[in-house]
């Protein structure tokens, strides 16, 4: 493919399930060309782009040149024409509606991926049909290379988020520099655990390395939410009691499938996130959660009993770090150590979403946790000395206990905090008393 002015040239092997599940053979003229073969060793092959047709200088043509020179253009461009019209009634993206072809028959238009979906049900078919770990990476790259890269949206410790858009969908691309590759690795590594995918987890979709000649760029692309983070959300906008049960419960919900373990050959291993906080949960269209910002997280291997990388436990937000990381007492042998570490997180969380309830007209503007304790970028020490020391937590105010679903999220908190992190709640335990709530408050009428 043509990337950047440069050729590249880029050989796979891919295994059958994936490629009954999707088309590739496909070419997009000078810019991508595409062979497949199926014998072994048989992408043995160079494979070059064709190359623009150099022109004669103009000061040689004779009346016949001038005339194909001004007719070949016009015909061209009328063909062309009617091509838009016909294109503008039957559709608006090449990828989704062509019919599906079969492999050996490489077709001659740009598209890669040929189903007929989204994006959202392409991955979700190669969720359940192929590793149930995402989209192959040939895919992937592919993916990632057409998208156009639209606007800056917002800036962490580990790079730019853009919104860009792939076929006329929205999609956000996160993207490292060179310099922190490892924690590009990790992250879509974690996110192509299998059987990750949840509604309450930001959709991963594809992870790219592409060297433009002086550095590598590293993508990582996922699905786009326009309300962005929930510290965003809720720096915005006030909340009803509804609004805010239905905001933990979807948190509850994509925290408790992390936890989880499920077993079996299609299962999933416990995972612990370690950076819970407002910034790193997306608000989704339908005022629910996507937990996001997988790059620190760890995973349990429960036969073994080990945690799949060596642990540096103090790596998260200090804000939100739990009191037995600030005072580094957290038994990192045991991996629920980091599960209870991250609902101490989450109670944080908590008290951010309920602060922005109305109560009887009341409603408190939005506040970081720990506002009136520390300063706005607070030392490693100066977090230990509240939360351990002082063993300080976020004021929970006398005007929740008038309201059912505000009393039980205050007492959810408390529970969340306790210095003694055995005594903490679990994901689950949370997630059935929130879900009560939710179906109190009776949504479906
Ligand atoms: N998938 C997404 N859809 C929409 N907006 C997003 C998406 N991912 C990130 N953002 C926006 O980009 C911002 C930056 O995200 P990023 O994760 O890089 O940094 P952060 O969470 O603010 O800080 P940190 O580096 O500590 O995690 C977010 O706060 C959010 O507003
Ligand atoms: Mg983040």
């Amino acid at each position: 493919m043509l990337t950047n002015g440069k050729e590249e040239v880029i050989k796979s092997c891919i295994s059958l399930p994936e490629l009954n599940a999707q088309v590739f053979c496909r070419s997009s003229n000078n810019i991508t060309r595409t062979e497949c073969c199926f014998s072994d060793f048989c992408n043995n092959i160079t494979l070059q782009l064709p190359t623009a047709a150099v022109s004669p200088s103009p000061a040689h043509w004779g009346p016949v040149e001038l005339t194909v020179v001004v007719t070949v253009p016009v015909c061209l461009l009328s063909i062309a024409f009617t091509l838009a019209i016909c294109a503008w009634h039957g559709r608006q993206c090449p990828y989704r509606k062509s019919k599906r072809q079969s492999i050996e028959e490489p077709l001659s238009d740009g598209s890669l991926v040929n189903t007929g979906k989204s994006l959202k049900d392409l991955i979700c078919d190669m969720s359940t049909s192929g590793s149930g770990s995402g989209l192959p990476l040939l895919v992937q790259r592919t993916i990632a290379r057409t998208i156009i890269v639209q606007e800056l949206v917002g800036k962490g410790r580990f790079g730019e988020v853009w919104r860009g858009k792939w076929c006329g969908e929205d999609v956000a691309v996160k993207i490292f520099s060179s310099r922190d590759e490892r924690s590009w690795f990790r992250e879509a590594e974690i996110y192509q655990t299998v059987m990750l995918r949840h509604e309450n987890i930001l959709g991963f979709i594809a992870a790219d390395n592409k060297d433009n000649g002086t550095w590598t760029q590293l993508w990582l692309v996922s699905e786009y939410h326009e309300q962005g983070s929930l510290f965003d959300y809720l720096s915005r906008n006030a909340i009803t009691i509804d609004g805010m049960i239905k905001l933990a419960l979807s948190v509850i919900s994509g925290l408790a499938h992390l936890h989880m373990e499920i077993v079996g050959t299609q299962g999933k291993p416990a995972i612990a996130h370690r950076d819970i906080k407002s910034k790193n949960i997306l608000v989704k269209k339908n005022e629910t959660c996507a937990i996001a910002d997988l790059g620190l997280a760890v995973k349990h291997d429960s036969v073994l009993n080990t945690i799949d990388i060596p642990q540096n436990p103090r790596v998260g937000t200090k804000r939100y770090m739990a009191p037995e990381i600030l005072d580094d007492t957290i038994n990192t042998e045991i991996f629920e150590s980091f599960k209870r570490a991250d609902i101490y997180s989450l109670g944080l969380v908590y008290w951010e979403i309920a602060r922005r309830c109305s109560v009887g007209g009341i409603i408190d503007e939005y506040q970081l946790p720990y506002f009136d304790m520390v300063s706005s970028d607070p030392s490693l020490e100066d977090m230990r000395r509240v939360v351990c020391e002082q063993k300080l937590r976020p004021n929970i105010p006398n005007q929740w206990q008038s309201c059912e679903a505000l009393r039980v999220m205050g007492r959810i908190m408390r529970e969340c905090w306790y210095t003694n992190s055995t005594a903490r709640l679990t994901a689950l335990r949370i997630k059935k008393t929130i879900s009560q709530l939710y179906i109190a408050a009776d949504f479906k009428s």
